[in-house]
């Protein structure tokens, strides 16, 4: 059965993108089949794995059931993608006048999903009827934060979320851990870390023990380049946090 990961935050910028990107060529590079779905309109990760959407089919179609599954998956270095880009912003209004609206992906993957060992899903930073879809198909939530107040703060509301909507339709997820990303380890980021730990604690939820540093240039230019960290920069030192951090990420997720 495949292991069905989101990694989620309604903040944007916090490397949510980065990190789907670098789980899904480590999982790769370790003989596992991987899928990854980008639901957000901004498309970073497709633009990551270098997939262009021109003429193409994406998730717009695909939850409009315009477009199947194999009209619509693309493959890259790092795994199969469902790719993404504006059109599905722009389809947003009739996907959300869609009777099972929250339903539309978990129907549209359900059967490809089994194809693969794990489907990693890259979601927007937003709580919408896309993110929504994404809580009523995965297993398991990565929620990736930054060590600020804010960020924090919303992390604690982001697991109620979690929670209201999969019990409303009676489901159970995992919410497998915080990631903090872009750590500095300044007394204040050490601060609201330790703070925010303790709000996820009350939820039952985890901190992963790995956080990641900010690493602006190895980042940027492994986008620039549409590779991995594990290809573009393998010696760099971000690149050891993200293979610790995916490695408690894995062990958090077993089913
Ligand atoms: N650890 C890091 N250190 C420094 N810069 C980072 C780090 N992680 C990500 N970035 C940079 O921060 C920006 C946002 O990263 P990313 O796209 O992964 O975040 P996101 O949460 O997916 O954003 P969005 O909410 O817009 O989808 C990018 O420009 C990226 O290069
Ligand atoms: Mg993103």
């Amino acid at each position: 059965m495949a292991n069905k990961i989101c990694f989620i935050n309604q903040k944007g910028g916090v490397g949510k993108t980065t990190t789907t990107m670098q789980t899904a060529a480590y999982l790769t590079k370790n003989g596992k089949r991987v899928l990854m779905v980008d639901m957000d309109p901004q498309g970073n990760l497709t633009s990551y794995v270098g997939v262009s959407t021109e003429d193409r089919n994406t998730v717009a179609e695909l939850l409009l059931g315009e477009a199947g599954f194999e009209e619509t998956v693309q493959s890259t270095p790092y795994g199969d993608i469902v790719p993404s880009d504006e059109v599905l912003g722009f389809k947003e209004m009739i996907i959300t006048g869609k009777v099972g609206r929250e339903l539309l992906l978990s129907k549209a993957l359900k059967a490809a999903a089994e194809q693969y060992d794990y489907v990693l899903v890259d979601c927007p930073p937003a709580i919408n009827t896309f993110v929504y879809n994404v809580f009523l198909f995965v297993d398991n939530v990565v929620i990736v934060s930054e060590p600020g107040v804010f960020s924090a703060q919303g992390s604690g509301k982001l697991i109620e979320t979690v929670r209201e909507t999969t019990g409303a339709y009676d489901r159970k997820i995992n919410v497998a851990g915080v990631l903090f990303t872009k750590n500095n380890n300044t007394k204040l980021a050490d601060t609201v870390k330790a703070s925010a730990e303790a709000l996820f604690e009350r939820h039952g939820v985890k901190a992963f023990r790995t956080s990641i540093g900010t690493f602006p240039a190895p980042i940027g230019e492994s986008q620039m380049a549409c590779q991995s960290l594990f290809d573009y920069a393998p010696k760099s030192k971000v690149t050891q946090q993200y293979a610790a951090a995916i490695e408690e990420i894995l062990e958090a997720v077993k089913q």
